[in-house]
């Protein structure tokens, strides 16, 4: 096990993003870089004995800067949408960054996707921390975030979240890694199976927003509940499929007893890689973008139309319009503390 840092590249006032690389006994590595906290590579085993890099990121600081997607970035302090850009709480209401037509995306204008995090580098993990001051992009509270990284031996990824505010304030941590098991820019998504342990999901409107009903995946293009090909079902029409060119909707994860859960299966039958997503969430919203043709990412991938899926843990999406999906309310001195694990294996 080891981490090796680089310099990845400077940003205009100078400060220097760095990359650490977490290698483990098999080989396989992560790499992750201070601006965003982002994942910018993972290189797991093939059924051939070689790696393969499951992740779409780019490879010049320059890219990630111009990136809109989010590739890889840890989001906050609210990931998905808050509709119309807005939200009370504790009687008072609090205005945002529209930068999703009327609704705030992704934390606003400068997330903290677009920030450059202090980082600490351990054995066989890398500890990012960032400081949002209080009325960051809107938000009540000094806020004060840590995300490790952690690789082991047996393939498994490892995000813990932690958080804690000197005010009540809201907060929805995720990572927006965007998967491909057969390997950034091999094609599309579209034959890699996935099972989500979803019986429901949030139903959204027209911009993509959960309107707040909870209906049941059986019968529709988003029951996952057996493993089937991403590609199946992804052209279905109707009312739960127009908003989202796709799927771009947040699954109710079972998980019946609380803690750290299965929450979804993904495998390449070609490559024969397989990744597990385990997490304490209640939500995971699955994003298959629709197409990136024109975007060029790592060594010159091309990544053309459906190159990935995003599985995004996350609490649902407009959560404080909707008493009936669980708090995203994070109170004075109360700390958040949150995990999900990407473990990767190979099926013969
Ligand atoms: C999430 C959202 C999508 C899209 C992507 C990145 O998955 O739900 O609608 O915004 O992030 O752009």
């Amino acid at each position: 096990m080891s981490v090796t840092e680089t310099v990845f590249g400077t940003m205009p006032d100078g400060e220097s993003v760095l990359c650490y690389t977490i290698t483990n006994k098999s080989g396989a590595s992560a790499a992750v870089i201070t601006y965003g906290a982002t994942l910018q590579s993972l290189l797991v085993p093939n059924r051939s004995g070689g790696l393969t890099d499951v992740v779409l990121g780019y490879d010049t600081l320059e890219d990630y800067r111009k990136n809109k997607m989010y590739l890889g970035a840890t989001i906050g302090r609210v990931g998905n949408r808050i509709e119309k850009a807005r939200f009370t709480l504790n009687g008072k209401e609090y205005g945002l960054f529209a930068n999703d037509g009327a609704q705030c995306l992704h934390g606003g204008k400068i997330g903290f996707d677009k920030q450059n995090w202090s980082a600490k580098a351990a054995d066989d993990s890398v500890v990012f921390t960032l400081t949002s001051p209080d009325g960051d992009e809107g938000f009540p509270g000094n806020l004060t975030v840590t995300v490790i990284y952690t690789l082991a031996d047996d393939n498994a990824l490892s995000i813990r979240y932690f958080a804690v505010s000197d005010q009540d304030t809201i907060v929805n941590l995720t990572n927006h890694s965007y998967f491909n098991l057969a390997g950034q820019g091999a094609g599309t998504v579209l034959d890699q199976t996935l099972m989500i342990d979803a019986d429901r999901f949030t139903r959204i409107d027209s911009d993509i927003v959960p309107n707040g009903e909870i209906v049941p995946v059986a019968g529709t293009a988003l029951d996952f509940r057996k493993a089937k090909p991403i590609g199946r079902d992804i052209g279905a029409v109707g009312e739960y499929m127009d908003a989202a060119q796709g799927y771009d909707h947040n699954f109710v994860l079972n998980n019946k007893k609380g803690g750290l859960a299965l929450a979804a299966r993904a495998a390449d039958p070609q490559g024969g890689v397989v990744m597990e997503t385990y997490t304490d969430q209640p939500g995971v919203q699955l994003f298959t973008a629709f197409d990136f043709t024109g975007m060029r990412g790592k060594n010159g991938a091309e990544y053309g139309s459906r190159p990935s899926f995003c599985l995004e843990t996350q609490h649902f999406a407009n959560a404080m319009e909707h008493p009936n999906f669980p708090s995203i309310v994070l109170h004075a001195g109360e700390v958040l503390d949150s995990e999900t694990i990407y473990r990767f294996t190979t099926a013969k």
